[in-house]
């Protein structure tokens, strides 16, 4: 739904040079939630201004739903009524909502309908329709003064969806917002994602965000993406660090001449009595380390740390088994292969 292809941003201001974006392809499937994180300054907010052409890249193309937005002519307040229609059909979340203080709700709402040219019923009634789904029916008439961050971003939200959009892209939606208000709204995003079949690119310094809401995540670090794909491709790569991340365990081990594993539990394995039945099976002692069991992107995924008595040539026939088993091990530790046979190393962007 989403391609960008060697996105490339560099401003220029005042003789100085800086690459915000440097050569990123990424690619966003339809209706999936997309989260991309990374640090401060990594280039974020830059590469969604260039997904939806508020900044023209320096080079490189941007496809949204099968057109070649970077064809299109113009930009900022100049934009071609070619880049404007398609720049309409893609909603935008803000982190500081950037509603007019001097409009009711519904008039915010209404806004985008207004610059479309689309007629006063028209216009009113699709924004209370907009107000009704994300559950504000009762503040059409209200300031945006008179309402809670949380109440401000489902204005936003509403606004954002006014022209019927494919994809939705939020920068920090939930950024200014207090935990519990964070829960809300990302639950919103994620009904909104189900309901109406919408894309979600969303940009986040918190990775809790990308684990309660995303079905694929990107990191970004100084302007390039270093690692993507779906949660369950990053969990299934060996050293990904969104995977650490997103899923940490941890557990030292008991001593120099043991045989540490992490081992991954998604999809039909995370029920079955893997552990027990290896320790029955090869009458091997395991000792668990460190585990935890949660739900990332709608889906159940465990990881565990465990010990195996002897190194790792003792253990190559047990842990043979565990993969066996669909599970995904990796080795933990100095002596620990480089790249174990058997282990899938999944295609990580570079
Ligand atoms: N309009 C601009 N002119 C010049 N440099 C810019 C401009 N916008 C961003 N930059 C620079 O580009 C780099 C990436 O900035 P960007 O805002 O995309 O980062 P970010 O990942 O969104 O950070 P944050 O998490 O703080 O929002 C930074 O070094 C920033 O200073
Ligand atoms: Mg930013």
């Amino acid at each position: 739904m989403i391609t960008t292809s060697g996105l490339t941003k560099i401003y220029r201001s005042g003789g100085r040079e800086v690459t915000a974006i440097d050569g990123v392809d990424l690619h966003v499937r339809e209706g999936e939630v997309y989260g991309v994180i990374g640090q401060s300054g990594a280039g974020k907010s830059s590469l969604i201004r260039c997904v939806n052409l508020l900044e023209r890249p320096t080079s490189g193309t941007v496809t949204v739903d099968g057109q070649d937005l970077t064809a299109l002519a113009g930009r900022g307040p100049r934009a071609s009524r070619e880049l404007r229609e398609a720049r309409s059909r893609i909603g935008m979340v803000f982190q500081h909502f950037n509603l007019l203080s001097s409009r009711t709700v519904q008039d915010n709402v209404e806004l985008p309908l207004e610059i479309l040219g689309r007629s006063g019923r028209d216009r009113s009634a699709k924004a209370l329709e907009l107000l009704d789904l994300v559950g504000l029916a009762d503040k059409a008439k209200a300031y945006p003064a008179q309402l809670s961050g949380g109440q401000k971003q489902r204005v936003g939200i509403a606004r954002a969806l006014a022209g019927d959009p494919k994809v939705l892209l939020s920068d920090e939606a939930t950024s200014a917002l207090d935990p519990e208000t964070t829960r809300s709204i990302l639950e919103l995003l994620r009904d909104l994602n189900r309901q109406l079949g919408l894309t979600v690119l969303l940009i986040t310094h918190e990775m809790d965000v990308v684990k309660t809401v995303c079905d694929s995540a990107a990191l970004m670090e100084r302007g390039r993406v270093v690692e993507s794909g779906t949660v369950g491709e990053l969990l299934a790569t060996p050293g990904s660090q969104l995977a650490a991340a997103l899923f940490p365990v941890g557990g030292d081990a008991s001593g120099p001449d043991g045989t540490v594993l992490d081992i991954t539990f998604h999809g039909e394995s995370t029920g079955r009595p893997v552990i027990s039945q290896l320790a029955r099976t090869y009458n091997v002692d395991v000792s668990i380390l460190g585990a935890a069991v949660d739900t990332v992107g709608g889906a159940q995924i465990g990881r565990m740390r465990i010990e195996l008595p002897g190194r790792y040539h003792d253990n190559v026939v047990p842990v043979g088994f565990l993969r066996e088993q669909g599970l995904q091990v990796e080795f933990v530790g100095q002596d620990a292969p480089a790249a174990p046979a058997g282990t899938e190393v999944k295609e990580v962007a570079k």
